[in-house]
């Protein structure tokens, strides 16, 4: 019997979801469909509802429905619980699994994709909305020797902050900023979106910095393009997607799949 899952989101036209499992599957043998489903804005929950009647296995939802899947699991990993939100539903009979695999695939294609090390490096996290509170925890897993969050709006970073009050985290003023350098840079605002730059300044890069957007398929961003002009690494968040996608893969199918085929089809355009 194929095993159904889906994507849930609203917008859901543009999600690389669908071609992503589907060349899992048939790279790793997996018998199972995927579709794209389009929940209306006030409808998560009975669009959900009705994908599980059909014998659905599982979903990943996406913008704007992470914290409502967040309230509709009845089991959360410890990973989504500290984030707050969930992208993938593991349905197991009467029990509705709750994880949140963006963090991990944020560090997984840094780490050993990238081959840069989180461990003793300055990091600086950009933006504090709900991309980048889906990957403080796993950033912080890595023990880097700070971590630094800068937002827009700075409450909204010491928010964020304060869910890990034991840790080296922290929320950075951009007048401070000025002063620091880091070792990597990771772009989690969505100011990519509108191909603007968030705050940020040539002299934040360190020597050998890398500099992450975890937007994907805007090309070189203006994030990116300063990066790249002073020297530094750039990656787009094209390894992220595809690292994410392969947890949740995991959590459904217990298969471990390579991401290197997939990663250079979706950087194909
Ligand atoms: P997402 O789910 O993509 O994180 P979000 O929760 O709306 O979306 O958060 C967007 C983040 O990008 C916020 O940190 C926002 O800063 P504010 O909290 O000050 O609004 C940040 N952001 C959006 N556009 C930006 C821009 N042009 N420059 C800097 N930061 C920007």
């Amino acid at each position: 019997m194929t095993d159904l899952y889906a994507v849930i989101g609203n917008p859901i036209a543009h999600s690389k979801s669908p071609l992503i499992h589907t060349a899992f599957a048939r790279d790793f043998h997996q018998d199972i469909s995927y579709e794209r489903i389009l929940a209306p804005l006030d409808k998560f929950r009975e669009t959900v509802d009705a994908f599980r009647l059909r014998g659905a296995r599982g979903a990943n939802v996406t913008v704007p429905f992470k914290f409502e899947a967040y309230e509709y699991a009845t089991k959360l990993t410890e990973r989504a619980k500290a984030s707050g939100a969930v992208n993938t539903l593991r349905f197991d009979g009467g029990e509705i699994l709750g994880d949140n695999t963006d963090g991990i695939g944020l560090t997984r294609d840094i780490i050993e994709n990238l081959g840069v090390q989180i461990a003793d490096a300055r990091v600086l996290l950009l933006g504090a909305g709900g991309a980048a509170f889906g990957v403080v925890g796993a950033l912080l897993e890595q023990r880097p020797s700070t971590l630094a969050i800068a937002n827009r709006t700075h409450e909204k970073a010491a928010k964020l902050v304060a869910k890990y009050s034991d840790s080296v985290a922290y929320a950075i003023t951009f007048a401070d900023l000025l002063r620091q350098q880091f070792d990597i840079v990771v772009n989690a605002t969505s100011a990519s979106l509108s191909d603007e730059l968030p705050l940020i300044s040539p002299s934040n890069f360190a020597p050998n910095s890398l500099a992450y957007d975890m937007m994907y398929g805007k090309g070189d961003t203006a994030f990116l393009q300063l990066a790249k002009r002073t020297g530094a690494r750039a990656a787009d968040g094209v390894g992220m997607l595809a690292e994410q996608a392969a947890e949740a893969f995991f959590l459904w199918r217990g298969v471990r799949v390579k991401t290197a085929s997939v990663i250079t089809m979706l950087s194909q355009g």
